[in-house]
């Protein structure tokens, strides 16, 4: 079990994305599932820019299906809720201005952190989010905490969103950053926190190449790969 937790934007996906394809283990992306939750809530308009109905978000809980279905065409898994694919709706400014509030529901984790952990319950897998090697897998083999300078992830997200095509500034990319950063530390249910036992990785200066290497050089010491 690999946990890989940080800050929004940092690359985390990509990174344990990459790792998952080297070692042959399954990826899942916890930000996804919360993202899913959110996109849900915003259509039944229980959750919007204004704030939360959190009575209205809990009761809809029992009607979200999350799943995981592998595309082969991106080499990766896409999220699927009641049956529906929104890995390019749960992705927008919108979900992302929302997703922080609804991450600090407590029923909301609770449901989410027991699919998770159903998810994993068979090993070989890499799960990136924001309190996997603290709470979901706190006996994860290996955890790794990731950061990068704000102004870094706010370029890297920046870039994402326009070659997407969503209308939007750079200015509102760093404010959405800023905002979640301190969201998600401060939250009084599983804040973003480094596990004692993780190792840092700050790759504002490092290629996803040298991150790699950086990992495998760790894989390796522990005897998962050669
Ligand atoms: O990784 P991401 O930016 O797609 O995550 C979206 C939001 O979900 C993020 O603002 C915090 C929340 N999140 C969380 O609270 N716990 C997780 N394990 C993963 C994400």
């Amino acid at each position: 079990m690999i946990a890989v937790d940080g800050f929004s934007s940092c690359g985390k996906s990509t990174f344990a994305k990459e790792i998952a394809a080297r070692l042959g283990y399954i990826f899942i992306d916890t930000g996804a599932m919360y993202r899913a939750v959110t996109l849900c809530g915003l259509r039944a308009g229980v959750v919007s820019a204004r704030g939360i109905d959190r009575e209205g978000l809990v009761a809809l809980l029992d009607r979200i299906d999350i799943s995981f279905r592998f595309n082969s065409e991106r080499g990766a898994s896409d999220i699927y809720v009641n049956g529906e694919c929104v890995e390019r709706e749960i992705r927008s400014i919108e979900v992302s201005g929302c997703v922080s509030a609804v991450s600090s529901v407590a029923e909301v984790r609770s449901r989410l952190v027991a699919l998770q952990q159903q998810m994993g319950k068979n090993k070989g897998i890499v799960m990136d989010g924001r309190d996997i090697g603290t709470v979901v897998f706190p006996d994860a083999e290996l955890k790794i905490f990731m950061t990068a300078d704000p102004m870094v992830r706010a370029r890297r997200r920046y870039d994402e969103l326009r070659a997407k095509g969503e209308e939007i500034s750079m200015e509102e990319v760093e404010e959405n950053i800023r905002s979640r950063d301190i969201a998600d530390q401060t939250r009084a249910i599983s804040p973003l926190r480094k596990a004692e036992d993780a190792v840092v990785l700050d790759n504002s200066r490092m290629t996803v190449a040298d991150q790699m290497e950086w990992v495998l050089e760790r894989l390796r010491k522990m005897g998962v790969c050669e």
